[in-house]
């Protein structure tokens, strides 16, 4: 017998408070033409945390169940619980997914730590693997992250990963061409952090990689800009790493967006963090190839900073009890001024 599915969760009210009808992030980020999103964590069953997420969001990406060995602990064994929940909530939503990863040398499973078997053998699981995922959701996700994080920090060269030391970097086009054939209606992206331009020589050895797997005809339809940035980060010199990227014909998105800051911030940097969250959208928004904007996370209460960046937190758009910060109003600013541009420009309708 099928399940029957949950019914989707009720708006409360719009996040200004003000008892007026709002428009959400995800309704002016409609008029723009874009998607505004963030990755959603195993609390669906919590009712504030799915209120948000369905009234502001048009755009989701799971944080972890997609990985390798969230997946799966033995070959050929899947558990797609988690991972199938939150596409039952997209749908219920109304939201595009975004699907992240099929390739990363980070959430590896037991079976490919220590990995010791052949080249061949190898490529067949990679080949398999990227089979079962995408081809499970065929059809309903619109962007893969088919390889995440393949470029060191430090030098112009692929990072030790046990894809590129037992295959070789032709695992990269590899696993494209396996992606582009197990949903072939699914855009693929290539997905990685400190592109915005920090550490020159990896965003511009990236650039000519991503140059000469187009060249050689790898299905690549576009760039996520993970954009884990900080209260110092440089928006004109991230809009100048993106710009290339759309130089080249590619979509941009911004995949896992935060703006990290000392603890514990203060009203001042909070207020700047505000501005930092407009301007990126904002640069974002001139792009003509620009298609979709997430953040890694949407409330302080649940975000990767502050385990990974000592002393460091406060990133995301709403604050532990789901109150909009600065930056959440940092966004509507971006969208609506675009929304109020395009209207201007839209050709009429009768
Ligand atoms: C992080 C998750 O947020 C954590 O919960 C997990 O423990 C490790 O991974 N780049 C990525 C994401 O591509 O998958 C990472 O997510 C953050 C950095």
């Amino acid at each position: 017998m099928k399940k029957k599915s949950k019914p989707p969760v009720r708006a409360k009210k719009a996040a200004a408070g003000n008892g007026k009808k709002t428009p959400a992030l995800r309704d002016l980020a409609a008029r723009c033409g874009i998607l505004i999103g963030t990755c959603v964590a195993p609390k669906l069953d919590e009712p504030d945390y799915a209120e948000v997420l369905a009234r502001e969001y048009d755009f989701v990406t799971s944080e972890n169940h997609m990985k390798w060995s969230c997946l799966s602990n033995a070959p050929g064994v899947y558990d797609f619980a988690e991972a199938d929940r939150m596409m039952d909530f997209a749908r219920r939503h109304r939201q595009a997914v975004h699907g992240h990863t099929l390739l990363w040398h980070n959430c590896l499973p037991p079976y490919l730590r220590g990995y010791a078997g052949s080249r061949e053998e190898l490529i067949d699981m990679v080949r398999v693997h990227i089979n079962t995922v995408a081809g499970r959701y065929r059809g309903r996700i619109l962007v893969w992250d088919v390889v995440n994080e393949v470029f060191a920090d430090d030098k112009a060269d692929f990072r030790p990963s046990v894809f590129s030391t037992v295959i070789g970097r032709e695992f990269v086009p590899m696993a494209y061409r396996f992606a582009r054939e197990a949903d072939p209606g699914a855009k693929l992206l290539y997905n990685d952090y400190c592109l915005e331009g920090q550490i020159p020589v990896k965003s511009d050895f990236c650039y000519q990689t991503v140059r000469e797997w187009l060249a050689e005809g790898v299905p690549l339809d576009g760039i996520g800009f993970q954009a884990h940035l900080d209260n110092k980060s440089d928006i004109g010199l991230a809009a100048e790493q993106m710009a290339r990227y759309a130089d080249l014909g590619l979509d941009i998105y911004v995949t896992e967006l935060d703006f990290r800051v000392p603890l514990p911030a203060g009203k001042a940097m909070l207020a700047l963090q505000g501005r930092l969250y407009r301007d990126l959208l904002r640069v974002c928004l001139d792009f003509p190839t620009f298609r979709g904007f997430q953040t890694w996370g949407f409330t302080d209460g649940c975000s990767w900073v502050p385990g990974f960046f000592k002393g460091m937190g406060d990133s995301l758009p709403f604050d532990v009890k789901y109150r909009p910060k600065p930056g959440y109003h940092g966004l509507r600013t971006a969208l609506e001024e675009c929304a109020g541009r395009r209207a201007k420009t839209a050709p009429p309708l009768v």
